[in-house]
């Protein structure tokens, strides 16, 4: 009996050795892996532009979650790996297979966009009584800072930083005086930061030495289920938003905002995106489904939380923080299935969505909206973030 207590209790000490050295063991494998490999930034060429400029690509990765791709040309997000609720890791970023694809015309695929995201009427506004024209390259209007907007410009390097709980990348670009008409010379950086939490900052900074106009966003196309032949219409999608803009047939805002109630408008509560696209609301058809400026609650608190999408059937889920005023909410309507994939297929109509986190289309000649003026002396400076996570 004596004899078996003290086989028991050694017994016992015996595996609270083992679960204690073990556990201990665990974090300090947890630590090392997390200091020395879990986060991380790989730099490699990515190819040369038609103008012979060298492009390099950089995938950010959190070896525990997602995996960021970023190529100088545009700045471009060309691939977000994440794990679905199986664990397995698919690309949830619409883009191309080479720079070759990115250079051909194409609706701003993972691109950074400036000096203005989104429509200005006519191409024209009016700043200290100058008036400014910029190519009217959608229709009448100017869309996406012109001809050659900041998707279309080699990006240069200024830094690149490596944390124990986060990666990042620092791209700028200096759009001269008079740049696709807008004036200033206007120094623009923009930080990706990939943190620990698998969320992916994204931090616009710019100074002008003239009085200029300035909205930056990122154009990114997401379809959560990782299968570029499906539509995103079966995802859910939640916009923190009591109001939004509407707009005439050209897509540039009537100059009133109109409350989402009892309108295919309300993503107030979790809704599938497939629900009233087809809707015969009349801004509905407008945009030939959703392509509109969501007017975001709490704008007075800064940064928030402001949108989510989630794919049921995946379980991946995307939340959208910003300091921005508004978000374009746009549903891939004019993918018309002439663009190919990386893996031989086409990108069809809404085969991904974009939320471009900005202030309103035409503020320039809105007064009534929020400005989008940037003076001599002073900072842009804007931060969004894009948070992958599973459900
Ligand atoms: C606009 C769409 C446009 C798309 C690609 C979006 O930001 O709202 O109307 O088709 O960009 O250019």
């Amino acid at each position: 009996m004596k004899l078996m207590n003290i086989s028991l209790f050694s017994g016992a000490i015996f595996a609270f050795l083992i679960i204690y050295l073990g556990s201990k063991e665990n974090t300090v494998n947890y630590k090392v892996q997390n200091e020395k490999s879990v986060m991380g930034i790989e730099r490699s060429s990515y190819g040369v532009t038609e103008n012979d400029e060298k492009v390099e690509v950089f995938k950010l990765y959190n070896l525990k979650g997602i995996q960021v791709s970023i190529i100088t040309y545009g700045g471009r997000i060309t691939a977000v790996e994440t794990p679905d609720k199986n664990g397995n890791k698919e690309n949830v970023i619409l883009g191309f297979k080479n720079l070759e694809q990115y250079e051909k015309p194409n609706p701003y695929f993972g691109a950074l966009v400036g000096r203005y995201g989104n429509r200005i009427a006519k191409g024209k506004f009016t700043l200290n009584n100058i008036e400014y024209q910029l190519a009217k390259n959608n229709g009448e209007n100017s869309l996406h800072g012109g001809l050659v907007g900041f998707d279309k410009v080699v990006w240069k390097v200024a830094e690149i930083e490596e944390n124990e709980t986060s990666v990042v990348l620092k791209l700028s670009y200096l759009s001269k005086d008079m740049e696709e008409g807008f004036p200033g010379n206007l120094k623009t950086t923009v930080t990706y930061t990939l943190n620990y939490d698998n969320s992916l900052d994204v931090l616009y900074e710019a100074t002008t030495d003239k009085t200029t106009i300035v909205n930056l966003t990122q154009h990114s196309y997401f379809n959560l289920s990782g299968d570029f032949s499906q539509t995103i219409l079966d995802h859910v999608v939640e916009i923190n938003a009591d109001k939004f803009v509407p707009v005439d047939n050209t897509l540039i805002p009537t100059g009133n905002l109109a409350s989402v109630d009892d309108t295919p408008f309300d993503f107030r509560a979790p809704t599938l995106v497939g629900k009233h696209i087809n809707s015969k609301n009349e801004q509905v058809t407008l945009g030939g489904g959703y392509d509109h400026c969501w007017v975001l609650n709490n704008q007075g608190k800064g940064y928030r939380s402001v949108a989510k999408a989630y794919h049921p059937a995946s379980g991946r889920t995307m939340e959208v923080l910003t300091d921005q005023p508004g978000v374009q909410f746009y549903t891939g309507n004019f993918l018309d299935g002439t663009l190919p994939t990386p893996n031989g297929g086409v990108f069809g109509k809404r085969s991904g969505f974009c939320f471009e986190t900005q202030h309103y289309p035409d503020a320039p000649n809105q007064p009534q909206f929020p400005s989008t003026v940037l003076e001599p002396g002073e900072k842009y400076e804007t931060k969004t973030t894009f948070k992958f996570s599973v459900n």
